[in-house]
């Protein structure tokens, strides 16, 4: 069994991008400038945005933190996306999600501008990536092709199975793994809550990403010998021996599971460092494309 290191993986991302920043700076280029606006204070998304922006810090990125209240209305918060993508010196910008129930996400994500929108949530980059077009990949799938990429996974002619078809994570990732290319060139069964037996269809996957939220979801009699397995959830799960009183806990029954597995990510440590290692790769894709 080989674990997938997204920690690891992550930090060499960071480095090849801090290299970059060195160059443009030895060049006397402008550095790339990430924002991030997040509205209230679930302790969740603030622990997010805190980490992207320290991670901006590290590979010398700017970085902006919008913070924004609770009560935030629908039109001043499209005013501050006018305004960021009106302002020249960001390169790119996210809008941390879940929103509050107020505001229209739909709405929101639509007045991003496509060229500043390196988390790829609005249709027309959503659309590009499944046409084969260039184009900004949501970062945790991005995250997702990249360690497959560079542990050398196999997924040409194989059946992955997506479990969870959120817009963020399982959708977009049913789709990448179809493509034509590397990774790619998969056979996919996306599975989601109406799906009847959805363990006749994982005991016959080759490749597993599963994107539930649910904790210990997939269990080892789910699986066959030699699957690959991805685990993106990551649930707090109240743990009083913590410091913290939780602890994060993925999709996918890891103690059992990893003695079937070929390849298989731990949570913590897989596909979550990657999300944020690939949010500053788009971001200096999105510098690279405002200089062209
Ligand atoms: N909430 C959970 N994941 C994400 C993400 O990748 N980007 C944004 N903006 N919000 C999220």
């Amino acid at each position: 069994m080989v674990l997938l290191d997204g920690k690891k993986i992550s930090n060499d991302i960071k480095n090849e991008i801090a290299e970059e920043v060195k160059k443009m700076k030895a060049n006397g280029e402008k550095v790339p400038h990430l924002a991030a606006v997040i509205v209230g204070n679930d302790g969740a998304s603030l622990t997010y945005v805190a980490s992207k922006v320290r991670a901006c810090e590290r590979v010398g990125f700017d970085s902006t933190m919008v913070r924004l209240s609770n009560t935030t209305s629908q039109v001043e918060l499209l005013d501050k996306i006018y305004e960021l993508n009106d302002n020249p010196d960001i390169d790119g910008f996210i809008i941390q999600l879940p929103l509050p129930k107020q505001i229209d996400t739909q709405k929101v994500l639509l007045a991003v501008n496509p060229d500043k929108d390196v988390d790829g949530f609005h249709p027309m980059n959503f659309g590009r990536m499944a046409l084969d077009m260039s184009t900004f990949i949501p970062a945790t799938p991005f995250g997702i092709l990249e360690l497959l990429d560079r542990y050398g996974v196999d997924t040409q002619g194989k059946h992955t199975v997506v479990i969870g078809r959120s817009h963020i994570v399982g959708r977009p990732m049913s789709i990448l793994m179809g493509r034509k290319g590397f990774p790619g060139n998969s056979t996919v069964t996306l599975t989601h809550s109406h799906t009847k037996n959805i363990t006749q269809i994982t005991s016959q996957a080759d490749i597993i990403i599963s994107a539930l939220g649910v904790p210990n979801f997939l269990k080892a009699e789910m699986v066959k010998d030699d699957v690959v397995i991805i685990d993106v959830g990551i649930t707090r799960v109240p743990d009083d021996s913590t410091e913290k009183g939780y602890r994060i806990t993925g999709d996918v029954d890891f103690e059992n599971v990893s003695k079937k597995a070929s390849f298989i990510t731990p949570v913590p440590g897989g596909v979550g460092p990657m999300t944020i290692a690939m949010l500053l790769k788009n971001t200096l894709l999105a510098r690279e494309r405002q200089m062209k």
